[in-house]
């Protein structure tokens, strides 16, 4: 399961080295002009800035996508045949009409049981060096299929995953036509995958207004900008254009649901300092994605603005870059209203017709 640092020495340094290299020639540090953020410096930090996503969106080499592929990916993404109870599929936990995230505070799978973590967004999943709160799977196409044999979400061998949906003619005809196979678990973990990468949440009115439009975002969020930039130092964490550091930290947050106690990232790096820590989530299209934390402890970005106001809760791992604020009311009713204005262009939906 854990696929320990290895796996993220090489992103880390190639993301270090495009950072550099950007910082060098100073790429995007002029107002309204379309490419990667550049660098800005808070409190002694350089750290990438805010800024608008690249167009295009990462893929490996091995999972080109296209058309027929991500279609297939989509039926299986809402195929409850995916799971044990044929009842269950990733919509389900994943749920676009809740920013492709949980509504519930932990998530319920086949037979009832329930995890002991929120389900994230899939949007922008993408651009994710690391999936899980704990960062313990590298690509989209490994995490696709943990869940499907994970007992207490889908709770199905991929054995018997396979020998299912290979029963289906036209899920047959599409892995021969798309993949130019039978039906198999690589398959349904490449198709998933792409079309995940689909799932983008960009053209915010935060976006609109960094590419020049003064009216994209009112003057509240403006304000709530310069407070995410300046003193209430979000974007120590939440920067770049996903605004993630794809990093982990610990942030005291309250343990509340059927786990007593998670370690988070220590569980991957087994680093006493990684004890608690927890995966910097994106906050793009974040006011359709609560509950929030990675155990939905807070339901309104209210309560996490409060949190983050008080600086976390004390505990020997806490983030050195947590301490607390001291905002106005009227700095975290801005706050919020920039966080709103992150909201991405509403990806036009429909259920896709699943084969009999
Ligand atoms: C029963 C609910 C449930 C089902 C079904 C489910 N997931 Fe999840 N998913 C979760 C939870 C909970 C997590 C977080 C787990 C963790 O961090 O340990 C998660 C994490 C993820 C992540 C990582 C996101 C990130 O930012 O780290 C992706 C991607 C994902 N799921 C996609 C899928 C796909 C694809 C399927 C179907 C094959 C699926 N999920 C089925 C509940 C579910
Ligand atoms: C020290 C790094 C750090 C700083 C500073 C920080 N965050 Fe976070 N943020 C995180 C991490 C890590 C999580 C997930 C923590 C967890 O679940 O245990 C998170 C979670 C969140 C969430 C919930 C996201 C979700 O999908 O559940 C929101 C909203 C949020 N932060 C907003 C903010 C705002 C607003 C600020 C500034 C006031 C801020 N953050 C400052 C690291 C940080």
């Amino acid at each position: 399961m854990s696929t320990g640092i290895n796996g993220k020495i090489g992103p880390m340094v190639c993301r270090m080295m495009g950072l550099i290299l950007m910082a060098l020639i100073g790429i995007g540090s002029e107002p309204g002009v379309a490419s990667t953020p550049g660098m800005i410096t808070l409190e002694g930090h350089t750290i990438p800035d805010i800024g608008p996503l690249p167009t295009a969106v990462p893929a490996p080499p091995t999972n080109l996508n296209y058309a027929a592929k991500i279609s297939l990916g989509k039926q299986l993404y809402f195929d409850g045949r995916l799971s044990q109870n044929n009842a269950i599929s990733c919509a389900f936990c994943h749920n676009p009409v809740a920013g492709f995230a949980d509504p519930n505070q932990t998530s319920v799978g086949v037979g009832g049981k329930r995890g002991g973590r929120q389900a994230p967004t899939v949007y922008n999943t993408a651009f994710n060096p690391f999936q899980f709160w704990d960062g313990r799977a590298g690509s989209l196409e490994e995490q696709a299929i943990g869940p499907i044999h994970n007992p207490i979400e889908m709770a199905e061998t991929h054995e018997n995953v396979v020998v299912k949906l290979s029963k289906i003619k036209g899920y047959q005809e599409q892995f021969q036509s798309a993949l130019g196979t039978g039906v198999n678990i690589q398959g349904i973990a490449e198709a998933i995958a792409a079309f995940e990468r689909t799932i983008i949440s960009t053209n915010s009115a935060f976006d609109k207004f960094v590419l020049g439009d003064p009216d994209a975002m009112g003057e509240d969020a403006q304000r709530g900008m310069a407070v995410f930039k300046g003193k209430g130092r979000c974007i120590l964490c939440h920067n770049g254009s996903n605004f993630t550091d794809n990093q982990f930290h610990n942030l005291g947050v309250p343990q509340v649901g059927p786990m007593e106690e998670d370690l988070g990232r220590y569980y991957v790096t087994l680093r006493e300092s990684d004890k608690g820590a927890f995966k910097t989530p994106t906050l793009r299209s974040i006011i359709e994605s609560a509950p929030y934390m990675h155990d939905g402890v807070f339901k309104t970005l209210e309560e996490v603005v409060d949190f983050f106001d008080k600086g976390g809760n004390a505990n020997p791992q806490l983030s050195p870059l947590m301490k607390p604020l001291g905002l106005a009311p009227q700095e975290k009713t801005d706050l919020i209203a920039f966080l709103k204005a992150l909201t991405g262009e509403s990806i036009p939906f429909e259920f896709p017709k699943l084969p009999e």
